[in-house]
């Protein structure tokens, strides 16, 4: 990651508190908030009603609050998932590579009709890994990686996510490279949830729209960038390299604009059998296993499971050991208990009986349904 910790602050502040006072000709390089109050103070020592002062102030100190809120928020640094724990999914992997770290490494190349992918959708049924993947993706290409998941955020930043949009991307751009991921992302398309939200979403949508319009074609954000960043500007790309990404488990949901903007659109299939072998691996990494535990017997078994369904399984199972040692002991020898005695290998019996309290979660009507958009829409 970039090494600057400073709290951003929007490019756009001190422009527009300079047009709405009539040019106050502050000076844009001056850091930090103690030279916005003595402006501040000297307009309001300068006659005008202190309370008129302040709220002509507020929206502007309002974004720079929201961009502070909005980095703890959607700025995401801890999430240390590596390729090596997305079992699978190999083309998807090779493409994100494609889309987000080849053009670092070679700006030249990724020009004209080469230019980047401004999005890409991951889209398929629910527990196959996009998650996960776009975490991946987080820790794998050292690009920021900014998380937001519409749901959430349109409940916390209600009435000021379009502004919270805007902001997020002056962010990204002054930040690039990075990667905006915005899981469920249909969610902005359908007017699920109470009436008012529908019209909050589509707004949303809008300014979601222009934002990926305004990627990478080089209008504007380039003096700010290298203003914010200040340092290698030698050999950095020209323009500041962001790229969206997006999951869905309900691509037919999207309407055609986010669809033709999400450029690249990629299928997360339900896990193979060798994936399935793989998740199974994963999953038991920290695990003792019996040596009946025939893992490419079980993967076939599970088939038509989820990733996540595996992960439930490999869950039960592993706790079947336990449950056996605790069975009719009282709360007081349970707490006397060693880990020893709770502890013992997962066998063949465990995950038989696990396979009959998990059953897979997704649908063949379900994984129909994305093959079909997958035929109509999909690339690659
Ligand atoms: N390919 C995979 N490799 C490793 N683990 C996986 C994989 N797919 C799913 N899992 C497991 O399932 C969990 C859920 O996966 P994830 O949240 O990425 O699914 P998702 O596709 O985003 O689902 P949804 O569409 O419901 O949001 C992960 O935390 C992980 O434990
Ligand atoms: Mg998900």
């Amino acid at each position: 990651g970039g090494g600057g910790d400073a709290h951003y602050v929007p490019p756009s502040v001190p422009a527009r508190v300079d047009s709405r006072r009539g040019g106050g000709g502050r000076r844009q390089g001056a850091a930090g908030g103690g030279e916005n109050r003595r402006a501040r103070m000297g307009y309001d020592a300068g006659g005008a009603a202190p309370r008129a002062a302040d709220s002509a102030a507020l929206p502007d100190s309002a974004d720079a609050q929201l961009a502070r809120q909005l980095e703890r928020d959607v700025l995401d640094g801890s999430a240390g998932v590596r390729w090596a724990d997305v079992a699978g999914l190999a083309e998807a992997k090779r493409l994100l590579e494609e889309a987000v770290v080849l053009p670092l490494w070679m700006p030249e190349y990724f020009t004209g009709i080469r230019r980047p992918w401004k999005g890409v959708l991951l889209f398929g049924p629910p527990g196959t890994g996009k998650t996960l993947l776009a975490k991946a993706v987080a820790t794998e290409c050292g690009t920021t990686f900014f998380n937001i998941s519409v749901s959430s955020l349109a409940s916390k930043y209600r009435g000021e996510s379009e502004r919270m949009v805007r902001i997020l991307f002056e962010m990204a751009r002054a930040r690039a490279p990075s990667t905006v991921f915005i899981d469920e992302i249909d969610s902005l398309c359908t007017g699920r949830g109470q009436s008012g939200e529908h019209e909050a979403s589509r707004r949303v949508k809008t300014e979601l729209l222009v934002q990926i319009d305004g990627i990478n074609s080089g209008t504007g954000a380039e003096g700010q960038v290298d203003r914010e960043s200040g340092e290698g500007e030698g050999d950095k790309p020209k323009r500041p390299l962001v790229m969206v990404l997006a999951a869905t488990n309900f691509p037919w949901d999207l309407d055609e604009a986010l669809r033709r903007r999400l450029e690249k659109r990629v299928y997360i299939a339900l896990p193979d059998d060798e994936a399935r072998e793989e998740l199974l691996r994963i999953n038991l990494r920290g695990v003792e296993c019996a040596d009946d535990l025939d893992l490419t017997a079980l993967a076939t078994q599970l088939k038509g499971y989820s990733g996540d369904d595996v992960t439930n399984v490999c869950r039960d199972a592993s706790m079947n050991g336990m449950r056996r040692a605790i069975a009719g002991k009282t709360p007081e020898q349970i707490r006397a208990m060693k880990k020893e005695e709770v502890a013992h290998p997962v066998t063949k019996e465990d995950f038989a009986q696990a396979l009959r309290r998990v059953q897979p979660s997704v649908s063949d009507k379900d994984i129909a349904k994305h093959e079909q958009w997958k035929a109509e829409f999909g690339s690659g």
